[in-house]
């Protein structure tokens, strides 16, 4: 793979949940080439032997585990298996994350008429699902807050250790249709604070990302029409972005590559990194 630039991650053992999705996938790309010891956390066996395959055959090292981010059982058996196989975790990349349909509106908007003439279709704030709404927030902040539980257990004592969590975009200001993602990764943001400050005495650093919008397979049903060109959200996305365009994945790479690096960030913790195209620092006017 191609880096921004490469930093020294040999004799370091990363963990990255979510290591088969669309971005987590070319995250650990990133840390093997690096020459980091990458455990691939995933649910998908097939997925997961086929990605450390991947790594194995550009020179990497990685072991494949299928676990579940919002099981502490199968999460203490994963560290295991990571601590018997390649040795103790020196970081940890929460990239388990997303959103789900039963989590998200049709309507940006409620308006009377709406409850008057019912459309079966439409989906406002009265439709939404307790279970759809629990599992978003579960995944996003539980599934961050279990995996940081287990592993920083191993950070305790060695140098340079670090968690890097994922937020998003939606943190700052929730985006329409997606209260319950845009809420979690609120949680996300605000418990990346948090466990700085609470990890900061034993030398561990806690950061964040938050991706801006990257077209994958994850949100293309919400940015592209059936014949590939641009939803009316995507239009309303790239207006709102001074750069004007979406990102490509592997530009989040050098912001991870540099929060990663104990020599380039030794003394950031508790920042999430904005890497958006100016979304976030534009109010539209
Ligand atoms: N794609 C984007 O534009 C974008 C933007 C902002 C933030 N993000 C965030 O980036 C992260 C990665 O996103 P992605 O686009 O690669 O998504 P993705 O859906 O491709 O990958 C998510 C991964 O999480 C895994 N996962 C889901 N539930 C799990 C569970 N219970 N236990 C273990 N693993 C589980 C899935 O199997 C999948 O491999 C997520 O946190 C997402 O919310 C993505």
């Amino acid at each position: 793979m191609k880096l921004p630039f490469k930093i020294d991650l040999s004799n370091k053992v990363a963990v990255v949940t979510g290591g088969t999705g669309v971005l987590g996938s070319l995250w650990v790309d990133a840390l093997s080439a690096c020459g980091a010891k990458v455990a691939i956390l995933g649910r998908n066996l097939d997925k997961i032997n086929e990605k450390v395959k991947y790594v194995e055959d550009n020179g990497g090292i990685a072991i494949g585990i299928v676990a579940d981010v919002l099981s502490k059982e199968s999460l203490v058996q994963a560290h295991k298996e990571v601590l018997e196989k390649l040795g103790p975790c020196d970081i940890l990349l929460n990239g388990a994350g997303g959103n789900h349909p039963k989590g998200t509106t049709t309507k940006e908007y409620l308006y009377e008429e709406d409850l008057n003439n019912k459309n079966e279709k439409d989906i406002t704030l009265f439709d939404l699902d307790e279970e759809g709404i629990k599992f978003v927030f579960d995944l996003n902040f539980l599934g961050t807050f279990l995996p940081s539980q287990e592993f920083a257990k191993d950070m305790i004592g060695r140098k340079g250790c670090t968690i890097i969590n994922i937020s998003s975009m939606n943190a700052y200001t929730p985006l329409t249709k997606i209260p319950a993602y845009s809420g979690a990764k609120a949680a996300v943001s605000n418990f990346t604070e948090w466990l700085a400050v609470h990890l900061s005495k034993v030398g561990i650093r806690v950061n964040g990302i938050a991706p801006g919008f990257f077209l994958t397979s994850q949100n293309e049903k919400l940015l592209l029409n059936e014949d590939g060109s641009y939803t009316d959200r995507s239009k309303k996305i790239l207006n709102s972005t001074p750069m004007e365009r979406f990102g490509e994945p592997e530009e989040l790479i050098g912001t991870l590559l540099f929060l990663v690096n104990e020599k380039a960030s030794s003394f950031i913790s508790g920042v999430v990194i904005p890497v958006d195209g100016g979304f976030s620092a534009y109010s539209g006017v």
